[in-house]
């Protein structure tokens, strides 16, 4: 595996862990990443819950109110304990574009000191205008498809004279919140397979632009499979979750180690797509309208329409994966992706990585 750039940061091995809000990619997993060679990627969201209730503010119903949910002061201290962990190793920040306060968690970021930034959940096509005072912050868009390649290199090279610095293509294997509507996700048209190679073509058209593959990708020979594809390498997020180091509590991990495959479902989600995830009590007691009550105490995403979306899919998504960070088991929400039932040992970042890029 080659050393790749992206922007201005070298990244010595390519693989980059996948941002995991709430809380489960923080200062803990990100700074290890990056001091053992990948690049670590912070999550922005939800980090009103960090060292809780440290940046919370005042509490409502016990959790941050909406203008602590995704708290820049708290951001700040991530960083500068992940810096602590990888000194000047390149790190970046996931920030999703369906946040509430999209525009307010990039200029956190920035301030914070990300040298990247990874935006998924929608299209970040005013990013550029954001970061304008940031030039060496590289932008790297999650993408699902030709379509979206194009609209990005299409719109930033007219209005911004600059092209997004790699993208992340998703496939409908990964953790958490799919790009596709539901009823795609099991459709061979849009496996990674299938969808990577008319995404290289169209990003070729444009320059030559790294292109990570992500989703469903386990092992070595699935990394040297979509680099000879034409990636320049992956994203990966359950696999770093099995790790000392990351931030999620032993629960999440050992959940992971006991799961099935058959624990491992599709959901609907607030958010408007569908989610990834283990099937645990909170699906039970949805499943009997027990649930815990829909509050919208932190605003968190703007096509949830403050609750509404939350109500019909039964759930906060804001709330309930908060529970999963603070070890409410009960009514926690835990994501992973399809290959989360293969977890079967904790280990420390570095050997991971080393069974990455040297094989089993
Ligand atoms: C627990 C969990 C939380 C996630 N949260 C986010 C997120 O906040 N933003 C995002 O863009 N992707 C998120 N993802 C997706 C990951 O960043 C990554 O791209 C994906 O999990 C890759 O697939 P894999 O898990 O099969 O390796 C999440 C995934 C998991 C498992």
């Amino acid at each position: 595996m080659e050393p790749v750039k992206i922007g201005k940061w070298p990244i010595k091995i390519p693989i980059i862990q996948g941002g995991m809000g709430v809380g489960i990619s923080w200062d803990g997993l990100a700074g290890a990443v990056s001091i053992n060679g990948g690049l670590g990627v912070i999550s922005s969201v939800g980090t009103g819950y960090y060292q809780f209730p440290k940046f919370a503010g005042k509490l409502i119903n016990g959790r941050p109110n909406d203008e602590n949910f995704c708290s820049s002061e708290a951001l700040k201290e991530i960083f500068k304990n992940a810096r602590k962990k990888c000194g000047d190793a390149p790190l970046a920040t996931n920030i999703m574009h369906a946040l509430t306060d999209f525009k307010a968690g990039v200029i956190s970021a920035c301030e914070a000191g990300t040298n990247i930034i990874i935006s998924g959940a929608g299209l970040a096509t005013s990013l550029p205008e954001y970061t304008k005072d940031y030039p060496d912050v590289a932008l790297v868009p999650i993408i699902s498809s030709a379509q979206a390649a194009k609209i990005f290199c299409k719109k930033w090279s007219k209005s911004y004279s600059r092209l997004p610095d790699a993208f992340i293509v998703e496939g409908p294997k990964s953790g958490g919140h799919q790009g596709f509507a539901f009823e795609d996700c099991e459709k061979p048209e849009y496996q990674l397979e299938a969808i990577i190679p008319e995404i290289l073509e169209e990003v070729a058209k444009w320059g030559e632009i790294p292109v990570f593959a992500a989703g469903g990708i386990w092992d070595k020979a699935d990394i040297d499979k979509f680099i000879e594809m034409g990636c320049v390498g992956v994203q990966m997020g359950t696999r770093f979750i099995a790790t000392h180091e990351c931030d999620a509590p032993e629960y999440y991990k050992q959940l992971l180690i006991a799961s099935n495959e058959n624990d491992i479902v599709l959901g609907e989600s607030p958010v408007g797509l569908p989610s990834r995830r283990l099937y645990t009590n909170l699906h039970k007691l949805m499943a009997r309208e027990k649930a815990p009550k829909i509050a919208c105490i932190s605003n968190c995403v703007s096509a949830c329409k403050h609750g509404e979306g939350a109500k019909k899919v039964k759930y906060c998504i804001a709330d309930r994966l908060a529970d999963a960070i603070m070890d409410k088991r009960e009514t926690g929400l835990y994501f992973t992706g399809t290959n989360g039932y293969r977890v079967n040992e904790i280990i420390s970042v570095h050997e991971l990585l080393q069974k990455l890029t040297q094989g089993e």
